[in-house]
């Protein structure tokens, strides 16, 4: 079995590789690229750059991206559909290692939050090896020096699509990923703080803190500017009730 990593490469560029992770680049053989579209040719060319300053003697395989359905009826059974069909794309691509060949893939931020790479190749004959990275939390909450957590509390960690559904009395910290629409902006609740921030760990990054209700509205107008300005948006947020 051909050995793979999947390495954590951080939220933002090569400043935010580990150590561990630039000495798992250089013994890489093949990289294994994954195309998501011209939104994330800026996103491709940050691997492109950890490569070319890590690796040693590499190839690269570019693995098409299998279109998904962003609407379906059923949410869970779609993902796994379209998992199916990537595992089998991956594994089209991974038959181009020879035999005793290290494999890589290069995953945004840590390979265990909200990333379906791990879950992909757990259905093929490989084995895997993972470097962790620095998550796009972590660059959060560095970036506007906070502790995640209050004294002895939890913290709940969720998508845009469920934030409206999951919200409630019980949740005081709640960190909001993979949210394009702002959905923070739906609650109608006084009392509540926001810790916000777009490409964070790169030199674009954007930061912005507040009362929700004060700087919601300033904060709606920014990241629609940010996104037309680039073209495309990566923000976190953490809602804190007072
Ligand atoms: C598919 S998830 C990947 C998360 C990643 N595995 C991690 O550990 O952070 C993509 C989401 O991560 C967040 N994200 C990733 N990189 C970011 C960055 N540089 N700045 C802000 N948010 C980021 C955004 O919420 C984005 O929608």
């Amino acid at each position: 079995m051909n050995q793979i990593f999947v390495i954590g490469i951080g939220p933002g560029g090569v400043d935010q590789l580990t150590v561990q992770a630039t000495r798992a680049l250089a013994s890489v053989d093949v990289f294994f690229v994954l195309d998501k579209g011209d939104a994330t040719a800026d996103l491709v060319a940050v691997r492109s750059e950890m490569i070319r300053l890590y690796a040693g003697r590499h190839r690269v395989v570019d693995i098409p991206e299998v279109p998904r359905d962003r609407q379906p009826a059923d949410y869970a059974a779609a993902v796994l559909t379209w998992h199916d069909a990537r595992a089998a794309v991956y594994e089209t691509a991974l038959a181009q290692l020879a035999p005793g060949e290290v494999g890589a893939f290069l995953v945004w931020g840590d390979p265990a939050l909200y990333d379906s790479t791990l879950r992909i190749l757990d259905r093929l004959p490989v084995e895997i090896t993972v470097i962790p990275g620095v998550t796009s939390v972590a660059a959060l909450t560095a970036a506007h020096r906070i502790v995640l957590h209050r004294i002895g509390e939890s913290v709940h960690i969720t998508t845009g699509r469920r934030l409206l559904a999951e919200w409630g009395p019980e949740l005081n910290d709640v960190v909001v990923m993979l949210d394009s629409h702002l959905t923070c902006l739906q609650i109608a609740e006084s009392g509540l703080d926001i810790y916000w921030g777009a490409y964070l760990g790169t030199a674009d990054e954007a930061l912005l803190s507040g009362s929700l209700a004060e700087v919601g509205a300033e904060l709606a107008i920014l990241r629609a500017e940010l996104k037309q300005r680039k073209g495309w948006i990566m923000d976190t947020y953490l809602i804190r009730r007072r």
